[in-house]
């Protein structure tokens, strides 16, 4: 027998059904809210306890520290698989087989090109441009180039826009960066890996060969394995819910990178680096900062600490924080900020105000340290992360829209002035 919630309210008593997912999570469905009970609706700031959506693709549990893709831990995914794979397993639902996955990347492959013409949009930002705005503007731009993208009507038709965004996204990131350090814009090379490809239009020098280097590769997939989906956050539900309108997949996108920007979110790798070489700089005076977070006449966060869902550990910051030590040892780099974030994350775990908030390192407090060691840009550090999200992206937007999901309209509670007659203004 289904389970049901009950509302008492202005004497009337409502019942609603609560459904059962399949980590037997349960939810209210207030679908009928409005209607049944004459137009009571729900407010919940920041959706800290609202769905927007059933789905089967990621699951997470905040209090256990579990993260899983379409059923399989991240911790076996991001040990075992490779970012590719990843990549097929979220957007479609399965481990490809090596068949599926040889195709995949074939199909990939014969969509890498970018219009030349592309190249005209880059070069009218200025050098100073975040990286995160040119590559938005870039991946709205692209619709323009590849129009069939757009109103993808049947599957052969979605699947083509999926293979063309994995294909050219990453050319769209290579040349971002290249712009910044002023390198000639460069191609990839069919004989290689995804992410290998990736490295190499980010970093081949001009007038040498590309350099292969194992370590490097395999630091790069991992991250981006690790950052590839997250169930329903703000950049995901962004692309949710533009995608909603039936904007197309790389309009969706865009609007997903932009979100993705904000330093409570994605851009908080970039400002985890910023404020640890801060601390840095001032002496290592970890006490000094942990005070600043604390003060709630102060804005300043400890960046990288805290989490919407997770309030024991994220899972990803623990595999992170191991990379990062097995990466700089293997390069043998000594970076003095994997030190300092040691400490400062030491001091914050002991430090009751954290404690009692349940504020642990996310998954953005190590990452930048492996990404500065792989020699990219801290300003790059965001973009990194929105290239590690594009397949959960793609996933997301593909399940919203295979299910005909009605377009995204919430609801509001009206707070403003009640109607008053216009006042001509020679009489204000
Ligand atoms: C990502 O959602 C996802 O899944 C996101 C993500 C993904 O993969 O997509 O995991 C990626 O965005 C990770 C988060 C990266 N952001 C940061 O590291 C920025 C610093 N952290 C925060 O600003 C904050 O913790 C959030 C935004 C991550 C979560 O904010 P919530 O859930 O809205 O929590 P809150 O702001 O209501 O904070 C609760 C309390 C408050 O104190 P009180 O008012 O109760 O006294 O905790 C405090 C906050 O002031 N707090 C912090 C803090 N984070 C929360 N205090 C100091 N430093 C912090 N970092």
């Amino acid at each position: 027998m289904s389970e049901k919630a009950t509302l008492n309210y202005n004497g009337n008593t409502y019942e609603f059904p609560v459904i059962t997912g399949s980590e037997n999570e349960k939810a209210i469905d207030i679908k009928t809210l409005r209607s049944v009970t004459g137009g009571l609706t729900t407010i919940d700031p920041g959706y800290k306890n609202t769905g927007s959506c059933q789905s089967a693709i990621t699951f997470l549990d905040g209090e256990k520290g579990i993260l899983r893709y379409r059923g399989y831990s991240i911790e076996e995914l991001a040990e075992k698989a490779d970012f590719l794979e990843v990549a097929y397993l979220l957007i479609f639902g399965e481990l490809p087989n090596e068949e599926q996955l040889k195709s995949f990347h074939v199909d990939i492959k014969n969509e890498s090109h970018v219009d030349e013409e592309m190249k005209k949009i880059l070069d009218a930002f200025p050098k100073s441009a975040h990286p995160m705005g040119v590559l938005s503007s870039l991946t709205s731009a692209l619709i323009a180039f590849n129009p069939v993208s757009v109103n993808v009507t049947s599957n052969d038709e979605m699947y083509g826009a999926i293979v063309r965004i994995l294909a050219k996204f990453p050319v769209l990131v290579a040349w971002t960066l290249r712009k910044k350090k002023g390198l000639p814009l460069d191609y990839g090379d069919d004989s290689l890996g995804y992410v290998e490809n990736i490295h190499k239009m980010m970093f081949k020098k001009p007038t040498k060969e590309y350099e292969k280097n194992k370590i490097v590769i395999e630091a790069l997939d991992k991250l981006l394995i690790l950052h590839a989906d997250h169930e329903q956050n703000c950049s995901t539900s962004t692309v949710r819910i533009v995608g909603s309108s039936h904007a197309g997949l790389f309009a969706s996108l865009s609007a997903g990178i932009s979100a993705l920007w904000g330093p409570l979110h994605g851009g908080a790798n970039q400002a985890v680096l910023e404020m640890l070489e801060a601390i840095e700089a001032d002496g290592g005076d970890t006490k000094k900062y942990m005070a600043k977070a604390k003060d709630k006449s102060d804005p300043f966060r400890l960046m990288g600490f805290g989490h919407r869902v997770y309030k024991n550990f994220d899972p990803r910051a623990k595999i992170i924080k191991v990379a990062a030590e097995e990466v700089l040892n293997d390069l043998g780099i000594e970076d003095p900020i994997l030190e300092v974030a040691k400490g400062l994350a030491k001091e914050a775990l002991e430090d009751q105000y954290f404690i009692d908030r349940k504020l642990y390192p996310n998954v953005d407090f190590y990452s930048g340290i492996i990404y500065r060691s792989l020699g990219i840009p801290t300003e790059m550090f965001t973009v990194m992360f929105a290239l590690g999200r594009l397949p959960g992206w793609i996933a997301q937007w593909r399940e919203m829209r295979l299910r005909n999901e009605p377009i995204g309209r919430p609801r509001q509670n009206y707070i403003g002035e009640n109607h008053r007659p216009f006042v001509e203004v020679a009489k204000r």
